[in-house]
């Protein structure tokens, strides 16, 4: 093998020892979580922890909301909410089973579901209409039959 060979071999492998350093050192010291992940839960333990035992919208002020969203196969709970028009909805969403995802297509609400965690997406509904809210990762054999609703009135 050539001097010149062995430097650039050398030297891709010092790289990726280093990058595999960087991502190890932030998982394990500054605790990495999936992004807009933001509290833990007990995943077995979803439907006896408060607020998601009673999931659905929650005025927080005029126009302010929060809603609390359960994923299970192959379901939302609630499957159906109703929001006013322009209220600033926050979702905060939470499996009890398996690695689902959260999208209203056509408003920028797109978020990963993982079991242990709560994501949050928030977003203003300035138009009135129904959006279609659908599970984006494949979660098993019903995952194409996992959808819900957000009217907007
Ligand atoms: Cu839940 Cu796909």
């Amino acid at each position: 093998m050539q001097r010149s060979e062995r430097i650039w071999m050398g030297a891709g492998i010092a790289l990726l020892v280093i990058f595999l350093a960087t991502l190890a050192t932030a998982a394990i010291v500054d605790g990495f979580v999936p992004p807009s992940h933001v509290q833990s839960i007990d995943p077995t333990k979803v439907s006896q922890t408060p607020p998601f035992d009673h999931p659905g919208l929650r005025k927080l002020a005029d126009g302010s909301y929060e809603a609390y969203y359960v994923a299970h196969i192959f379901a939302f709970d609630p499957a159906h909410l109703i929001v006013p028009a322009g209220a600033h909805v926050t979702f905060y969403v939470t499996s009890s089973d398996v690695e689902h995802g959260f999208s209203v297509p056509e408003t920028g609400v797109n978020t990963m579901v993982t079991p242990g965690w709560v994501s949050t997406v928030s977003h203003t509904f300035k138009t009135r209409g129904k959006f279609l809210l659908v599970c984006n990762e494949y979660c098993g054999a019903g995952h194409q039959l996992m959808a819900g609703d957000i009217e907007v009135r």
